[in-house]
This record gives structure tokens, C-alpha cells and sequence, in this order.
């Protein structure tokens, strides 16, 4: 009987590679994808960076990926289970078991200031179907942004709209919840991105942001320029946050999981370089700056749709794309939280309506932090934390501290404490190319960069 359920659909299981795929892209697409990766780009002076960050996900983020989702997939447990269960299995110590609680509170911490950012994109939204944004300059554009940035009530809203639709498809489960929301999701993304392509490319300006993107220029490179690149490999994987632990904990045994983290991993790439090609041409075309930093896409964008001839309609399509992509993420921050509580005999609505109510009350810290708290600086006796604000200082313990913290040890793990026969079950021939990469390079190239920044 539990064997014919089994065939006819766990409904802790994916029910096909397809939405395995759609999952994990839909969590490694994100924020990450269409607001940071191009403003970064901007900052960074455009192809050399390109090229880097290339470079990092292929050698650094993919290995990782890849035995992220192996060790889910062993295990079948919750990013914590699992790495009990593994060490367990391995004869090695219990705190291993560690790793898997770091990267789920990493997963928690992300998710409460990623809502907040991610509820930026209603406003907008809503502002766009009203043509909001016709004829704007440059300077009310930005004090739009400034405005919604200084009202903690209406931060407050939105963020708790973008937690509210995060807890509803989590309490629904992995096949009825995650996997039928996420799987129309994606496809919609995909859709709007292309025609935001395709938009763009009639700007008559496309070919200067082919260039500005994929032209090297290494003099525009600094040592500073390859950190963040690395950085941002493990961010828009969602690496070392259990995400992908959790998930490949749902994936089938005859799944292949090199060539299926192979394709989540250029899809994931491709979203940002195709967001790059949506918008730096529109960018261009309206004479903005490509530099502005986080502002680009809240600020700058604005301003180019607001002149454009049906401004207000892709207006309205960008950003429902950014919420589309921040909500997919989302969920499976709050994945490996709620697996956990799950796999303790708490009921998944009860987990996820929990861990999203926690993770919201943390969010509120980061509401404040934008504009009431934006003075309070908690750490601010140490100089390398002179005045960043609660907000910044998630931030930069997740992704500076935590997140190369859980990638070096899950390498590790995998490359010197787990016996090869056992990955290699998982992985099969691929095994023989991965292994000494994760053993070896993964580790080392993680240490670097925590050296330089920690330095
Ligand atoms: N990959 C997401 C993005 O690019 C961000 C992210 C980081 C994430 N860690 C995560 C998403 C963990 C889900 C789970 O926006």
C-alpha cells in the first residue's frame, strides 16, 4: 500500500526532474538575478566582471551545488537531518549535524530583511497599472523611492504581504504547495523576461549593452570586483542556505543530479544575463547611468519606462516579474526551516505559519533599520561596523561570514569526511571530475576570499 502511494505520487516528492528544476531555479532566481546581478555589473564595469563571475559559478558554485543536492538526496531529511544522518552514516562526529543548523538559520536571517526588499516590487507594481510612472524625472523617481524607504508603515505592509504569500505555499506542501505554484511561476518569468528582451532589443540601443556586458575590459577590474563575483555565486545559487539540501531531498533516485544541477545553474545564469539585456539597453537609451547601484532598478528603470511608449504595460511586467522571482526564493528559504520542524512531528502549517511569523518580527528590525533605526549602528565600536544598521549587518553576516562559512564546510565534508564510493552512488560517472574539484579547488578558492574579506 505505502509502496503504491509511493508510485502514485509522495507528495513529499517532486513528481518529475521538471519540477525539481522549476524549483530550484525558481529559489536560485531571485533578487539576486535581476536587481543585484545588474547593478553590480554596472558598478563593476560591465564584461571583465562578466567573465569572473562566470569563472566562479562554474568552478566554485556548481561543485557546491552539486553536492548540496547529493547530500539531500542521500539523506531525504531536512538540511539538519541530513547532516545528521550523513555524519551518522559516515562515522563522524555529531556536530557535523552543525552545519545544518548554521545554514538553516542562514536560509532564516536571508529571509526576513529578503522580504522586505522583495515587498519594494507592490508599490511599484501598483504604480506602474496606474501609469504611474509616466513622464517622471529623474529627481521624483528618486524621491518616490526615498519616500517608500522612509515609511515604516508601508514597508511594513508589503513586507507582510510577501511573507503571507511565502507561508501560504509553504504550508501547502511539497507537491500541492511548492511544486504546482512554482512550476507556473517559472514559465510565466521566463515569458515576461523574454519580452522584455524583446522589448529592449527594438530600443535601438541593444548592441551598446551587448558590449557594456560582455566585452572584457580587465583594466576596469579590481581584486574587490573578483570578491563580490564570488559572493555573488553562492547568493543567486542560494548556496550554503539549505535550500538546495532541502530540495534534493524531494528528488527522485533516477534523477541525474550533475546534468540536472548543470542546467539549473546556466538557467539561473542565463535570467541574469538576460535581465542585463533587458534592461541596460533601456538604460542606455534614456542617456541614465548603468553605475547607480542598488537605485538601478527602483530608480533608474523608472525613469526609462516613464518615457517609453508603452511604458506603463512593461512597467507593470518588470516588476511583476521581480516579485514572481523574490516569492519562488523565497519559499525555499523558509523551506529548510519548516522541513526541520516537519521531520519533529510539527504539522507543515503550523511550521511555516511559525517560522514565517519569527522570520516577519526579525523583518520588522530591518524595516526600522531603512529609516527610524537608520542611526543605529549596534556594532558601531568596531570600526569594520561603523555605521551600518541592523539591516546591513545581516546582510553582511550572511553573506560575508555565514554563507562562505557553510560552503567551505560542506565542502569539506563532502570531500574529505564523506567516502567517495557513497557520493559517487549518487553522482555516478560524473563523480570522477567533481570530486577532486570539491576536495580541493572549492575549498581553497572559499578560503581566499574569506581571507581578503575578513582581512
Ligand atoms: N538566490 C537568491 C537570489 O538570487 C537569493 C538566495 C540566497 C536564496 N540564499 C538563498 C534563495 C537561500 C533561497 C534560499 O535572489
Amino acid at each position: 500500500m505505502a509502496e503504491n502511494q509511493q508510485q502514485a505520487g509522495n507528495p513529499a516528492q517532486w513528481s518529475s526532474r521538471f519540477a525539481f528544476i522549476m524549483a530550484a531555479v525558481g529559489s536560485a532566481v531571485g533578487l539576486g538575478n535581476i536587481w543585484k546581478f545588474p547593478y553590480i555589473v554596472g558598478e563593476n564595469g560591465g564584461g571583465a566582471f562578466v567573465l569572473v563571475y562566470l569563472a566562479c559559478i562554474a568552478v566554485i558554485g556548481l561543485p557546491i551545488m552539486i553536492a548540496e543536492v547529493m547530500l539531500g538526496r542521500r539523506a531525504g531529511h531536512s538540511p539538519i537531518g541530513t547532516m545528521a544522518a550523513v555524519a551518522r552514516a559516515e562515522g563522524r562526529s555529531r556536530g557535523w549535524q552543525g552545519v545544518g543548523i548554521m545554514v538553516t538559520l542562514t536560509a532564516f536571517i536571508i529571509l526576513s530583511f529578503y522580504s522586505v526588499i522583495a515587498g519594494w516590487t507592490l508599490p511599484y507594481i501598483l504604480r506602474a497599472v496606474g501609469g504611474g510612472f509616466s513622464g517622471i524625472a529623474a529627481e521624483e523617481s528618486g524621491a518616490l523611492f526615498d519616500g517608500l524607504l522612509a515609511s515604516p508603515g508601508q514597508l511594513l505592509l508589503w513586507h507582510t504581504v510577501v511573507m503571507g504569500l511565502t507561508v501560504l505555499v509553504s504550508a501547502g506542501g511539497v507537491r500541492h504547495g511548492l511544486e504546482r505554484v512554482i512550476t507556473k511561476l517559472m514559465p510565466a518569468l521566463f515569458v515576461l523576461l523574454l519580452i522584455l528582451v524583446g522589448y529592449a532589443m527594438t530600443s535601438g540601443h541593444f548592441g551598446e549593452a551587448v558590449t557594456f556586458l560582455f566585452k572584457p575590459d580587465f583594466s576596469a577590474l579590481t581584486a574587490e570586483a573578483v570578491l563580490v563575483a564570488l559572493g555573488h555565486a553562492f547568493f543567486t545559487l542560494s548556496l550554503a542556505s539549505g535550500a538546495m539540501m532541502a530540495y534534493g531531498a524531494y528528488l527522485k533516485k533516477e534523477v541525474p543530479i550533475v546534468r540536472t544541477s548543470i542546467t539549473v545553474a546556466l538557467l539561473d545564469t542565463g535570467v541574469a544575463l538576460l535581465a542585463g539585456l533587458a534592461i541596460f539597453p533601456i538604460v542606455f537609451a534614456y542617456g541614465l547611468a548603468p553605475g547607480e547601484g542598488p537605485g538601478l532598478i527602483f530608480v533608474t528603470l523608472p525613469v526609462a519606462f516613464g518615457q517609453m511608449p508603452g511604458g506603463s504595460f512593461f512597467a507593470t511586467l518588470f516588476f511583476v516579474l521581480l516579485l514572481f522571482a523574490a516569492w519562488t526564493s523565497s519559499i525555499s528559504m523558509l523551506e529548510s526551516l519548516v522541513s526541520y520542524l516537519n521531520e519533529k512531528g510539527v504539522s507543515r502549517v503550523k511550521a511555516a505559519v511559525g517560522g514565517g511569523l519569527v522570520a516577519w518580527l526579525v523583518g520588522i528590525t530591518t524595516v526600522l533599520s531603512l529609516n527610524d533605526w537608520s542611526g543605529f549602528a549596534p556594532l558601531g565600536m568596531f570600526e569594520r561596523f561603523e555605521g551600518k544598521t541592523l539591516f546591513d549587518l545581516y546582510d553582511y553576516l550572511t553573506a560575508n561570514i555565514m554563507m562562505p562559512l557553510g560552503a567551505l564546510l560542506t565542502a569539506i565534508f563532502v570531500g574529505w569526511k564523506m567516502k567517495p564510493e557513497h557520493s559517487a552512488v549518487e553522482l555516478g560517472r560524473w563523480h570522477r571530475l567533481w570530486f577532486p574539484v570539491v576536495r580541493y579547488l572549492s575549498p581553497i578558492a572559499v578560503l581566499i576570499v574569506f581571507y581578503f574579506n575578513l582581512r
